[in-house]
This record gives C-alpha cells, sequence and structure tokens, in this order.
C-alpha cells in the first residue's frame, strides 16, 4: 500500500511515525498548507514525496491510501476528493464539521466500496481491546452505568490558543467534540451500548482569547515564545458536562474539559455492571482494574499471557513493556490496513465513516440540548 498525509503538524507526524513502523505500508508523499510546508515536513520526516499542492497529491495514481490530518474544516472537501480519485481515507476526528457532511461521506464510501475509517486510536489500547472482549462475554453482567471524564489543561490560559477554539475551523463544539468523542467512541465501542438521549451543559471559560499572529500548532503554544497578539471571540466549549441514556436503559456521564490544571491528556471511565466493574485511565494504560462485590478487587496488567486472542493482536510487546500513545496509532493503520488487504472482509475494528457520522449526530444533540436546556434524542 502506497501511502500519502496531508498536513504537517502535530497529527501529521504522529501518522508518520506510526506508518513507518507498520510492515506492508509504504509512506510516500506529504502535503502542507504551503509547498514550503510541504518540502520542510517530508525532509524532517524523510518521506520521499513532497506535494506543492492537494490537487497534485490527490492526482498521484501511485497512491493507494490518504491521512486526512488537516483542521476540521478541510476534512469533508479532503475526504470527498480522495474517495473519488477511488483513495481509502483515514481521516482525523472528528470526520467533519457537520452530520450533513458526515452523512454524505459515509454514503459516498459505501458506493465506491473504499475503506474509510475515523482515527479514533483511543480503541486500539490493547486493553481497550480487552474491555471489550470482557464485557462481550459476560464479565461485567448487565451494564448498568458508564462514567468517566477527558481532562487536558494545554488550554488553561486565555493566551492559549489555536485554530480549535474558532467555531469556524473546529466546528460548534471543542472540548467536547475534539477530545469528549474519542470517549464517546470508545465507551460504545467497548460495550456495544448505544447513546440515544444526550442532556448537555456546556462553559465558554475565556469568551475572549489572546491570538498570537501566525499559526500555533497543537501544543506548541505551551512552549511560549509568543509576542504579538490579538482578542477573537470565542464561543466554542471550553468544558462540558454530558448525561446520557443508552439503548438498553443504562445511564452515562461525562466531563469533558481543555482547562483542568496538571490533567495533560487524561480520559477514565468506569463500566459498571451487575457483575463487576472496569476502570480505567489512560495516565496509566497497561492495566485495567476489575471491581468486585463479592471478591477481591483486581488490576489486570496489559500482558498478551494474560490477556484475550484479540488483544494480543493489537500487543507487540511483551507484559511489563509499555505500549502507550504512538502505539495505539499503530494498532488503529493495521486494523485498517488488515481490512484492505482482506479485500473489506472481517471485522472493522477501527471507527468507520458512519462511526464517525454517529459522533457528528451525538454532537448536534449536545448543542441542541444545550440550547433548550432539555433532553435531546439522537
Ligand atoms: N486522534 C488524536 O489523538 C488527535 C490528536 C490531535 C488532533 N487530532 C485531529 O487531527 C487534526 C489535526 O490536528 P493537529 O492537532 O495535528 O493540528 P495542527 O494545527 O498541529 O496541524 C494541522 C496542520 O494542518 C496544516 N494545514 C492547514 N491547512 C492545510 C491545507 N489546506 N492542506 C494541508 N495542510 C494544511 C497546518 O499547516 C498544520 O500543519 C484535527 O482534525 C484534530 O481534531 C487528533
Amino acid at each position: 500500500m502506497n501511502v500519502a498525509i496531508t498536513g504537517t503538524g502535530f497529527m501529521g507526524a504522529v501518522h508518520a511515525e506510526a506508518l513507518k513502523r507498520l510492515p506492508g505500508v509504504e509512506l510516500v508523499g506529504i502535503q502542507g498548507s504551503t509547498p514550503d510546508k510541504a518540502r520542510a515536513a517530508a525532509e524532517r520526516l524523510e518521506i520521499p514525496r513532497a506535494y506543492d499542492l492537494w490537487e497534485a497529491l490527490v492526482a498521484d495514481d501511485e497512491i493507494d491510501a490518504v491521512h486526512i490530518t488537516t483542521p476540521n474544516r478541510l476534512h469533508y472537501s479532503q475526504a470527498m476528493d480522495a474517495m473519488r480519485s477511488g483513495k481509502h481515507v483515514m481521516c482525523e476526528k472528528p470526520l467533519a464539521m457537520n452530520a450533513a457532511e458526515t452523512r454524505e461521506l459515509a454514503d459516498l464510501a459505501m458506493e465506491k466500496g473504499l475503506v474509510a475509517g475515523v482515527n479514533y486510536n483511543t480503541r486500539f489500547y490493547p486493553l481497550s481491546i480487552e474491555a471489550k472482549e470482557r464485557v462481550a462475554r459476560g464479565d461485567i453482567g448487565q451494564v448498568h452505568s458508564i462514567v468517566g471524564s477527558y481532562q487536558q489543561d494545554w488550554l488553561l490560559l486565555d493566551t492559549d490558543y489555536n485554530w480549535r477554539v474558532l467555531a469556524e475551523e473546529q466546528g460548534a463544539l471543542r472540548a467536547v467534540s475534539d477530545i469528549g468523542t474519542h470517549w464517546i467512541d470508545l465507551i460504545q465501542f467497548i460495550t456495544g451500548e448505544k447513546i440515544v438521549q444526550v442532556f448537555a451543559d456546556l462553559k465558554t471559560v475565556h469568551e475572549t482569547r489572546k491570538r498570537p499572529q501566525g499559526e500555533v500548532e497543537t501544543f506548541s503554544g505551551k512552549l511560549g515564545g509568543v509576542e504579538a497578539t490579538e482578542s477573537v471571540p470565542i464561543t466554542t466549549d471550553d468544558m462540558g458536562c454530558l448525561t446520557f441514556r443508552f439503548a438498553s436503559g443504562a445511564r452515562g456521564m461525562l466531563f469533558a474539559s481543555q482547562v483542568t490544571p496538571g490533567k495533560k491528556n487524561c480520559f477514565r471511565y468506569e463500566i459498571s455492571g451487575s457483575k463487576a466493574c472496569l476502570e480505567f485511565d489512560s495516565e496509566n494504560p497497561n492495566q485495567i482494574a476489575i471491581g468486585s462485590r463479592v471478591e477481591a478487587n483486581a488490576i489486570l496488567l496489559k500482558d498478551p499471557s494474560l490477556n484475550s486472542e484479540a488483544a494480543q493482536r493489537f500487543t507487540d510487546y511483551p507484559g511489563g513493556h509499555a505500549e502507550g500513545y504512538p502505539d495505539s496509532f499503530k494498532m488503529c493503520f493495521r486494523a485498517f490496513y488488515d481490512c484492505i488487504a482482506a479485500g473489506d472482509q472481517g471485522t472493522r475494528d477501527f471507527a468507520t465513516f458512519e462511526d464517525g457520522h454517529r459522533e457528528l449526530e451525538i454532537c448536534e444533540a449536545v448543542v441542541k440540548s444545550a440550547a433548550d436546556g432539555r433532553w435531546v434524542d439522537v
């Protein structure tokens, strides 16, 4: 498989590194917002081709699949272009700006018979797969509740800035959509539960932020060095409190925040059922706690010899050898390219465009609920 990446920022580099660690996949080219950026990234990441223009990438017949790592407002048009030229697509989340766009994307992927994934990489911590297996085989019993959080601190100050804070670049929602949707995707993936109603309370802590002159790539603002800024009004949420009802009758709660001091990139969940509770913290991703009423609580480690065959497929190191965030990208892409190699047969463990569409439907219900102050059906 010959692969090209669009976007040269935080995710562009993460995708490049993960692809280089994946046998059977050749990272051939990269394209950025300017020809200079593409060339600099190609040199830095040792990628053979730098495309001056997006159109040149799309026209390259040697490319089989495109990874989209640009700001959200570009995802729809880029994914459409790539699929129209017959390329498989792995797109960063959220899949697009609204559910009308994601519906079209999912339909086109189906019509063209292309493999189209959304990079909800948190599914691919080995213990996420293990949790899914254990829920499926009944270890948790009937699921009663799923609660948790996704928190970061890199947008805590009003001087913290990135394209994401603007609704026209990110979409109407930010903390909830940027990081909350990872959690929403993950817990539904693990449990098979489906969110059918939401009640949301959103808060924008900084209604204006100080925008530095020039581009600020993700997390790079924390390193300082900015001098000239201008004030910009902000409408996207810095944090959101969400309550869910699942189709089964189970209940859920999520707190998503990008302004929690000390939380760098921390998601947690507790999946509680009639028999046991599974508890995970991404800042300690090589273990999962199993809570019990009738036995001693236990800690299960990421260790292929103790984990299911399904988890083993996405584990490359023995117990005691940590696997974490960068590995989850490699494993997500393994699932994606295995699916292409198998002629799109077998299970699709990665999030599909249909899953990406569902996430946008949930986001739109969240916006409506917060505006109207009531439960909204998804
Ligand atoms: N899965 C994850 O864990 C994860 C983490 C961070 C970001 N993301 C997603 O990845 C995407 C990119 O986010 P990021 O954090 O890398 O942002 P970033 O700002 O660090 O990088 C975006 C890059 O896109 C480039 N770009 C802008 N316009 C372009 C164009 N027309 N053509 C090509 N390149 C263009 C910019 O120059 C920049 O280099 C977003 O959709 C975001 O939601 C996912």
